[in-house]
């Protein structure tokens, strides 16, 4: 599939390398340009790269009524040889159709998205943020644009990719843990429904939930699953939590739970630095007795954007707290944030087909 390339003029576009004297935000800044393209119901067209700006949307779009969309998070480190690679893009790209077969959308064959992608971040390259701990967050999404107001899957489909020069995503950076809210008021997901897909509706269905986790001190909920028996996931991020011996637990993924890329390769990498990985259910009982036992010493989130969350403290709706270890970050969740980030920094070698080189292709 070629792309054609439809670009702001050189006066308009950055040329020099972004070096930003403010620490950076996390997700508000944009390049100067997008990547899209349009699917008639049978194959993608228009396929190109253009200058971020609004788009028009039909007001009786199925995405905009019935939320059928879909979105990614994925990420690009500078290494030290001053080039851009993209991390696990691919995982990406198959979790992108993944979810497009749970909400009755095209597929995007992964080659056409990873090219798309590396195009976009090529022509954008001088927006690639140079600061401590900053990095390019890449924003891949779909949507169904038919105009039409029956419940049914859209014809229509448009593909687009953003970037966002960021920061960390909590401002405090891997410094502080955070408080999670145990709650049985609210649920992320149920099993038949779409919480393994990444589907618009579920962050649309997470925010009450997330603003009730305010009144508490905390940063988000620690989801449960329907029956409130076991542990599902840290807000926007996979749970784990670590016992003394070193072993990582982590809840098995079901269909209620999303595949998280930054859990997949924890489970392939925490082995070789002398951790052990179990994948199972987690019930809630014992996690919170496990707590109390001393044998769970530390805990926290998996994601792209934050990376590694460290819990320090859970909170009831009754007030009680319950803390993990003696609250502060742990030694091994320490480890963990250092190993994983200088693999994607290159600063340590990554397993095989974990970075890819954005090329220099573009010339303009
Ligand atoms: C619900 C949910 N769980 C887990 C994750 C972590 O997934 P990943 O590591 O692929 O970013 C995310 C973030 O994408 C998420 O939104």
């Amino acid at each position: 599939m070629n792309i054609s390339y439809c670009l702001k003029p050189r006066s308009k576009r950055r040329l020099e390398p972004f070096k930003p004297d403010q620490p950076l935000p996390f997700g508000q800044l944009r390049t100067d340009h997008m990547f899209m393209m349009d699917f008639d119901g049978h194959e993608w067209y228009n396929v190109k790269i253009v200058p971020y700006c609004d788009i028009n949307v039909a007001p009786g779009a199925i995405a905009l009524h019935y939320g059928q969309a879909y979105f990614e998070g994925a990420k690009a480190f500078m290494h030290p040889d001053g080039e851009i690679y993209t991390f696990r893009l691919d995982k990406n790209a198959e979790r992108a159709n993944f979810s497009g077969e749970i909400l009755c959308m095209p597929q995007v064959p992964i080659d056409v998205q990873i090219k798309a992608i590396h195009a976009l971040i090529d022509v954008d390259r001088n927006w690639f943020p140079i600061q401590d701990g900053a990095s390019l967050y890449i924003r891949p999404f779909m949507f169904g644009t038919s105009d039409s107001l029956g419940v049914h899957p859209s014809e229509c489909y448009r593909y687009m990719c953003i970037l966002s020069p960021s920061g960390p995503y909590y401002a405090t950076g891997f410094t502080k843990p955070i408080r999670l809210l145990i709650t049985q008021k609210f649920h992320r997901a149920v099993s038949g429904g779409t919480g393994a897909a990444k589907a618009a509706g579920n962050y649309a269905a997470s925010l009450r939930a997330g603003q009730f986790a305010k009144k508490f001190g905390a940063s988000q909920v620690l989801y449960l699953d329907a029956e409130n028996r076991y542990i599902e996931e840290a807000g926007a991020m996979n749970h784990f939590h670590i016992t003394k011996d070193g072993t990582v637990y982590i809840p098995e993924f079901t269909d209620t739970i999303l595949k998280s890329i930054t859990s997949i390769s924890m489970i392939e990498l925490l082995p070789k630095i002398g951790f052990k990985v179990i994948q199972k259910r987690i019930e809630l009982n014992e996690f919170i007795e496990g707590i109390k036992k001393g044998e769970i010493v530390e805990a926290g989130g998996f994601g792209t954007a934050a990376v590694v969350s460290p819990v320090g403290e859970y909170v009831f709706e009754d007030g009680t707290i319950l803390k993990v270890g003696n609250g502060d970050i742990g030694e091994m969740t320490k480890k963990i944030y250092k190993t994983y980030t200088n693999i994607q920094y290159g600063r340590a070698e990554a397993p095989e087909g974990w970075l890819k080189k954005v090329e220099r292709i573009f010339q303009g």
